[in-house]
């Protein structure tokens, strides 16, 4: 297995290119189960989670083409997927148990089949994650439920799904995507009351529109949906990662370096520039995107994870990281998932003084991080380890990398080009 070292405390200063979103294309692929017809994704990051999605389409029968890159210099890769015909409905647990997203074709599959097998996803390392919301949303569509051999079995009745009110009674970011998925096909009106209002929803919600569906409310809490008996191809472009922002604007903090973020958009990442500018990092809009100087004094500050546009959780390690070389104390409160301080310990062996309160977390910066070798158990605690060890005084070691290459594209090569000296260790590990 692959690991990465780095030696530490070199501010970064220079440009990284950002890339198309992850959590926004692990919904958008599954889309194309919808229709018959071609659905041209552009802007796709070079992703394994990515990969093992298209295994998956590629299970059900879904043709796909791999075009390099777009016309007009767009970074990222486009990726033609047709489902012509939908050769099997069950999505096997050697897949699903890779990556939980693979939930996403439950909603399509059933509206457009009647039909669909999805394994169990099972457990995961930041929490029981159960996926009880989706399969209520697809009841209150009219399917019938049952879970038989570890798998979830979906069946549409005779005349397909039917229109209705879905209340999410909490916010679930793929339970809304299934509904969504699943309502366009249905047939008659469907309302999603309590939606997730994150922009890979919203990014969601605009391709299924490129295709031929009736969305109202997009981006808001309250989605209406009028059904269509079919879906056509489309074009689109994937949104920017913000996360993957996020975790670089925090890379030119925790370094106190000055980084232009090319092709990141501001207004994604409202929550997560706020808490950067109250702890003294400063953001600012360029004409490529955003610039990142934090070249001064960072200082703690209180957050709370939230749904959007609340700060989102996918950013807390990253922060906690940042947030263990600022002046004074911080507190930070978990509140979307049970089990999300895994890299608290590790970041207390770089020196970090971190204490755990349930879901609170208390760090009291400290003038200087020490290199350590460490190891996450999932993708945003490993890569808050390496933020971690681009701070540090020595060298730092980061086991289990291929957590990091399920959501980061060529995270050595962006940051050594902004002058951190981090390198790929290929191997045992
Ligand atoms: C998505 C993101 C993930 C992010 C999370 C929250 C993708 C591929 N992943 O995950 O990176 O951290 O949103 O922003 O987009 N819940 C239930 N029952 C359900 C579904 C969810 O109880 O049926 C709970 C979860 O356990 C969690 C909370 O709802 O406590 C939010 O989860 P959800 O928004 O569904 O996260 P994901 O869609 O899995």
């Amino acid at each position: 297995m692959d690991r990465i070292r780095i030696q530490g405390g070199v501010p970064l200063n220079g440009a990284i290119p950002i890339s198309g979103a992850k959590n926004a294309a692990l919904a958008l692929m599954p889309a194309c189960l919808l229709t018959g017809e071609t659905l041209r994704l552009s802007n796709l990051p070079h992703l394994a989670d990515i990969t093992t999605m298209a295994n998956l389409l590629g299970r059900h029968g879904v043709g796909m083409t791999l075009n390099g890159h777009a016309p007009g210099g767009q970074a990222g890769r486009v990726l033609e997927l047709t489902a012509a015909r939908i050769s099997d409905t069950t999505a096997p647990y050697d897949l699903v148990r890779k990556m939980r997203a693979s939930i996403l074709v439950l909603g399509p599959l059933v509206a457009r089949c009647g039909e669909a097998r999805v394994s169990l996803p099972g457990g995961c390392a930041i929490g029981t994650r159960p996926v009880d919301l989706h399969l209520k949303a697809l009841e209150a569509l009219g399917a019938a439920i049952a879970v038989e051999g570890g798998y979830i079995v979906a069946r549409a009745p005779a005349g397909g799904l039917k229109g209705a009110q879905i209340v999410f009674p909490s916010v679930t970011v793929g339970g809304t995507e299934n509904a969504l998925m699943a309502a366009v096909l249905a047939g008659g009106d469907t309302v999603i009351a309590n939606a997730a209002r994150e922009p890979e929803v919203v990014d969601l919600a605009r391709c299924l529109v490129a295709m031929g569906a009736e969305i109202d409310g997009i981006g808001s809490g309250s989605l209406r949906v009028r059904g269509q008996p079919s879906l056509h191809g489309a074009d689109y472009a994937v949104l920017p990662d913000r996360i993957e922002t996020g975790t670089y604007a925090v890379a030119a903090a925790i370094t106190r370096g000055d980084v232009e973020l090319v092709d990141a958009r501001l207004d994604l990442m409202e929550a997560v520039a706020r808490a950067l500018a109250d702890c003294g990092v400063r953001l600012s809009e360029t004409p490529r995107g955003v610039r990142v100087a934090a070249n001064g004094h960072v200082g703690g500050i209180d957050i709370m994870t939230e749904p959007y546009p609340g700060f989102p959780t996918d950013m807390q390690a990253q922060l906690m990281a940042l947030m263990a070389t600022a002046e004074g104390a911080s507190m930070i409160t978990e509140t979307i998932f049970e089990n999300r301080f895994m890299h608290v310990p590790e970041l207390v062996r770089m020196g970090a003084r971190i204490t755990v309160h349930g879901a609170s977390a208390i760090v009291r910066g400290v003038p200087h991080l020490s290199g350590a070798p460490v190891m996450a158990t999932d993708l945003r605690a490993s890569v808050s380890l390496i933020l971690a060890g681009l701070a540090a005084e020595g060298e730092t070691m980061v086991n289990r990398v291929y957590h990091l290459d399920r959501g980061y594209e060529r995270l050595e090569e962006k940051l050594g080009a902004c002058g951190a000296r981090i390198e790929r260790i290929k191997g045992e590990g």
